[in-house]
Order: structure tokens, then sequence, then C-alpha cells
């Protein structure tokens, strides 16, 4: 059989480039050229490769995924054992490490090569003549499993090593780890095939490397970091790791960005505290820093103790996951009303703090994870996150253990007692109690005082959270209750600023009925809904007595939002509100806001682009509402009339390419009758 020349050179051009976008891909993160275009090149050898089987290699690039399942992973024993590292916690037993090394080296101080502790697992990698022939697992350190077939499926790990001139033996070691953005990607891809979650990467990794069917693998995100070197041959290396390091990376085998030499005792804490504040923000979990003595003649002198180095030692962060037992779950009701289950928990340390409580989230969340009271839960509090429970460890489950159920175990809210409820669309379960429940009191002032609701000017988060703090009012309706001497005396507020909050407070009781729909703070009521109920409905009692079929009577108005609306009404709290707040004076003017329905624009539907010459957009906004019709911010097929000014940009485009009608302000004003 013959091999064309041109083949030939054209085969080694295209490994070599697809080696390097490759490395640019997923070693650098620095894509040169798009996946398209690396697909074209990797077909063309795939190609190339079918016609001429004499040039097909195992290091070639597309000889990652091909054997077949394993029965079994054969064992392999190490060259050189992979051993483990002793642990310091404290800053003290930093320096206990740095003197005896000091000491048994007979010097001042010493430079020391730093890393990041990864949380993954342990490999080896043999390189004879710079192809990749082996890949084991750490296993107790003197054996390990033979995993090769699963690590040529790792795009980071190279093949061949990208020398002209590789070392009979090299002997790579490092760390098989998942990022964790491409876990968090993992984890929903395993949600959405309705498969099992992973508790994390580390536990992801494990159970990627493990898997007798390399195809398996190698669609898991797996990648890898060197960190040192295990047997040698046919090569003199620097004397230095760092420098060792250098010449890894230059063959392009991965190594981190975040090692560093440093100087004595001061440098590793200093590095050990910045990576510990870049922790939570570093694409992968790390458990600790390593610092290893840099000078490779130096490591040999002073050896090993038992089974771990005395050149190196593990600076560990207090763990972010602990396991302990799941006591009980109770609820938070949040500014929101949304009940957040809580996992009252036996205390344990974890992340550097005891913790007796976690967020379960919601109760999806529970039933996903299938927790159940009397488990023994992993906790996980990292950085300033708040505490969460992962996961059930289910070996440990008793047939005593009780599942959990918020609607049932919670009907009203513990707060406030108004009915909870859970709406189709939503994770969280709610109390319906908006205007009344303390802890969505705060929220709801402020929200019922805003601009764009009852427009109290003054009423700012600082007010309302001493006027509430001190007790003074409860509910949006004891503002009408307030009086000068109460204002005056609390903080911050001159007799001047009290009675201007005073005039805002009863200014704000003239106002429309849209307003004080949206001000009641219903879920999934805004504005435009608001406007629409008043429009629709014309009146208060209408609206209050409506069921959610007469809701749904509203073109925009889906089952989700009567729900929300119908519920607000039902609860006999709101009412009560509602009540107090039309008896202290709150009016407006009832059936102002029902349809014009002799307006040429009521119901039409405005979209307003660009800068009018005489009208600013709220104005023009409000005038088109005055009459019926409605404002919206973008352009569909259901929209009537465009109303474009001057620079009006890509809804005027939008317009003309659906055949809207546009109009100047002129044209606007007409149909405006003005
Ligand atoms: S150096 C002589 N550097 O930690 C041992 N190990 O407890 C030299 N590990 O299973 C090890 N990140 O897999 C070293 N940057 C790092 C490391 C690291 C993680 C793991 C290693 C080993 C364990 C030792």
């Amino acid at each position: 059989m013959t091999v064309p020349q041109e083949a030939v050179a054209r085969v080694r051009q295209l490994r070599e480039e697809l080696e390097r976008h490759n490395y640019l891909y997923y070693v650098l993160d620095e894509p040169e050229i798009p996946d398209a275009e690396y697909d074209k090149l990797f077909r063309e050898l795939e190609r190339l490769e079918a016609e001429n089987p004499l040039l097909a290699t195992p290091d070639s690039p597309t000889r990652r995924i091909g054997a077949a399942p394993l029965a079994e992973f054969s064992q392999l024993t190490h060259r050189v054992p992979m051993l483990s590292l002793n642990n310091a916690f404290e800053d003290e037993e930093v320096a206990a490490f740095d003197r005896r090394v000091r000491e048994g080296l007979g010097v001042e101080r010493v430079e020391y090569a730093v890393d990041p502790k990864f949380d993954g697992l342990a490999i080896s990698l043999i390189y004879e003549n710079g192809i990749l022939l082996q890949g084991a697992t750490r296993g107790d350190g003197y054996t390990g499993e033979d995993v090769t077939t699963n690590l040529r499926t790792i795009k980071a790990i190279p093949l061949r090593l990208h020398t002209t001139n590789p070392p009979q033996l090299l002997e790579v070691r490092g760390e098989v780890l998942i990022l964790k953005a491409d876990f968090e990607k993992l984890n929903h891809q395993q949600r959405n095939k309705g498969e099992k979650e992973f508790a994390n990467p580390r536990n992801a990794a494990a159970g990627s490397l493990r898997q007798l069917d390399p195809r398996i693998t190698a669609t898991r995100p797996l990648t890898f970091f060197a960190y040192g070197l295990g047997s040698v041959e046919g090569v003199s290396l620097p004397r230095k790791l760092s420098a060792v390091m250098d010449y890894l990376e230059s063959l392009r085998v991965p190594v981190c960005r975040e090692r560093k030499v440093v100087q004595g005792v001061e440098g590793l804490l200093e590095y050990y505290r910045m990576i510990g504040a870049r922790r939570d923000s570093l694409p992968y979990d790390i458990d600790g820093v390593v610092y290893k003595v840099d000078d490779l003649d130096s490591q040999e002198r002073l050896g090993f103790v038992a089974r771990a180095p005395r050149f190196a030692v593990a600076h560990k962060f207090p763990a972010q996951e602990a396991m302990t037992e799941l006591l009980g779950i109770t609820v938070q009701v949040g500014r929101t009303g949304a009940l957040t289950p809580v996992a009252r928990l036996k205390p344990v340390f974890v992340g550097g703090a005891m913790v007796s409580n976690a967020t379960l989230h919601n109760e999806d969340e529970i039933r996903r994870k299938d927790v159940r009271i009397g488990d023994t839960v992993i906790v996980r509090r990292a950085g300033d996150v708040i505490p969460e429970v992962v996961g059930v460890v289910m070996g440990n489950r008793h047939s005593s253990a009780q599942e959990f159920s918020l609607l049932e175990q919670y009907p009203v809210c513990p707060v406030c007692g108004s009915h909870v409820i859970r709406l189709p669309d939503e994770a969280a379960a709610r109390c319906s109690g908006g205007l009344f429940c303390p802890a969505q009191r705060k929220q709801a002032i402020l929200h019922f005082s805003s601009r764009r609701a009852m427009d109290i000017e003054g009423m700012g988060d600082k007010l309302v959270d001493q006027l509430v703090d001190k007790e003074l009012i409860h509910t949006p309706a004891d503002l009408y209750k307030l009086g000068m001497t109460t204002l005056a005396n609390l903080d911050r507020m001159a007799e001047k600023s009290a009675s201007n909050t005073l005039a805002a407070i009863e200014a704000s009781k003239k106002t429309t009925l849209a307003r004080f729909i949206f001000a009641l703070g219903i879920r999934n009521v805004g504005e435009a809904t608001a406007k629409d109920l008043a429009r629709h409905f014309g009146g208060l009692d209408a609206l209050m007595a409506a069921d959610e079929g007469a809701l749904q009577q509203m073109p925009d108005v889906g089952p989700v939002v009567a729900q929300s609306i119908a519920q607000f009404f039902a609860e006999p709290h709101n009412r009560e509100v509602i009540a107090q707040l039309v008896a202290a004076g709150v009016h407006w003017a009832e059936g102002a806001g029902s349809p014009i329905s002799t307006s040429p624009i009521s119901g039409k539907i405005f979209v307003l682009t660009g800068t009018l010459p005489n009208l600013t957009r709220d104005e023009a906004k409000e005038r088109i509402e005055a009459l019926g019709g409605k404002v919206t911010g973008s352009v569909s097929k259901k929209t009537d009339f465009v109303v474009a000014g001057a620079e009006a940009g890509s809804k005027l485009v939008k317009a003309k390419e659906l055949g809207v009608v546009v109009l100047d302000e002129i044209q606007l004003k007409e149909m405006l009758g003005e």
C-alpha cells in the first residue's frame, strides 16, 4: 500500500493545527477560530486517515474516543509512589513547617513554589517518547487503576507532548477536575434528562473518570492541571520545581495560572490569604494551597517521613461542606411574602462557622434532592453565600425519615395567619396577606408610597424603617393616622420635614383608582395591569367582587394573574386594610377610569419611539391612556400605531417591516382631538 506524499504532509499539518487549537480552546480558554472551522479541519483529518489507514496513529486528535467498554479496570503499580501531604490549618503550623525546613537545610530563608490545592482526583500520566501511553488513578498510593482510555478523552490532556525532542519517559502528576461553570451545566443537563444530579464537582469528576465506558466519560467536561512529576528518564530537567512547571507548560501540559514562587513564611501566608480571598471566584474548587520547597536538590535532602514529604505541606481552608442531621424544617417569610423552607440542623462547624440553619430554597428543591426530616444531609457554607443543604447521604437514611410538604404543614402564613398559596408558574409558595403581614410590612408600605403608586413624597426606606421598627405603623392604612408629634420626634426629622411629610400623606388621599390598585402591591399586578383593571371594572367594588373567570375576560389577564388578584381580595386581612384606607379618606373619581368607547384611541395599542418636538414620552403616554389607549414597549403584530419622533431607531424599522401605521406628533395630537 502506498501513501501519497501530500497526504503525509497534510496529515501532519492538520494534527499540529488541531492540537494547537485544542490547547487554545481547552487549556488557555482563548480560541482563535470558530467551532465550525475546527470541525472542518477535524473532518478533513478523519477523511485522510480513513483513506490512508497507514497514517492512522493512536496519538491522532481523531483517536480520543474509540475503545469499547471495559469489563473492569486493571491495576497498575506506580513506579514512584503517589504520596500524600501533611496538612496545616493554622498559621503557627505553617511557621513550624518553615522552621523545620530551614533547620533541615541549615539556611535562613527558603523559596517556595506554591499553588492551589485542587479538589479533584490525583492521577499519573506516563509519556514515552512524547506519546501518552498510560494513565492511572492514585489508588492507595502504590497501586492505582488503569484509566488510560478515559483519560484520553480529556481534551486538556495532550496525547502527544509538544516538542521535537521528547524525554524517553516523563510521568506527569496532577489533578483531574470539573470547572465550576461546567459543573453547573452538567447538572442542568442531568436534570433535563431526568437523571440524578451530582452533589459537587469532585464527585462528578470521580464518577466520570470511573466509567467503564469511555464514551460516557467523553461526554463529561473533565479537565486537568499538572502539579508535579513522577519518574523521569532520558532528559536533564531544571533543578527548580517552578522551572520544571514552566517546562511542562512549554510541552502544552496544563498548569494553573495561580502558581507562584514566594519567599519565607510571610510569602506563604500572604499567598494563602490572597488565594483565600479569590477562592469563590476561581474557576475550580480548591480546598487549600500547597507549599513546596522550590529547589529540587533541597527537596531530596529533606526527604520523607512516613508517607508524606518533609519538603511540602498543604495549608487547608475551612471545609465548605459538612454532614449533619436534619432535625426539622420550618419556614421563613420574606419581604415579598415568599415562604422559604429552612433546615433546622444539629449544629455543625462548616466554612469557618457553626451552622444550625440552612436554606432548602423551595419545595421543588426539597423534592428534587429528596430531603426528609431525620436524614443525614450535606450542608454547604461557601464565602458569603447563605448556608444551604446540597444533598442527602442516602446510605444513612432510616425508615423513620419523614417527607415534608410545605403547603400541608403551612396552609397559613406562620407570621400573620393569611392563606398560603402557590401560583402555577412559581417555585415559591407565598403568604397572600400582602397588606397586613408583618414580614412584608416595610416592602408593602414602601411600594404603597412610591411615586407611581400613592406618590407620598419623603416616605423613603429610612423613614419606613423607623416607623415600622418603633411600631408606629403596621399597615399602609396607619400612615393616615400619623400626627405631627409622632413624626417630629423621629430621628433626622425636623419640624419642617415632618410637616412636609404630613402634607404629602394628606395630598395622596386624592388619587386615581389605577394608582390605588397598583399601590396595593398585588403580585403580578404592575402599573399597566392596574390601569387595565381600573378601566375595565370602573370601580373598586366591582374589582373586589370579580372571580377568576371574570378577571380572565380581560385581554391581558391570564389564569396566573387572575388567581393572584382573586386570592388577594379573598384574604380578609387585605380587605380590612382596604376598608381602613377608604375610611381614612383615600378616594378617587369612581368610573373615571371606565372606557371612553367613543374615542378613536380606545383599546388601541401604541408604541412611542424617538423624541417628539413638544411632548415628553410620559406626557404622550398619559394623554393616550386618558382616552383609553394603551402604550407598550415593543412593536409587534398587535401594535396599532407607532408614534415616531427624532432619532427613532429599531422600533421604527420594525413598524415598517410589520406594516404598522406610523404617526408623527401632529397626527397623534389630531387623533387625541387636540
Ligand atoms: S503536590 C508528594 N500539589 O493533594 C506529594 N498535590 O494530599 C506532592 N493535590 O492526592 C503533591 N492539588 O492529588 C500537590 N497543587 C497540588 C495539589 C496536590 C491537589 C492533591 C494530590 C494528592 C493530595 C495530597
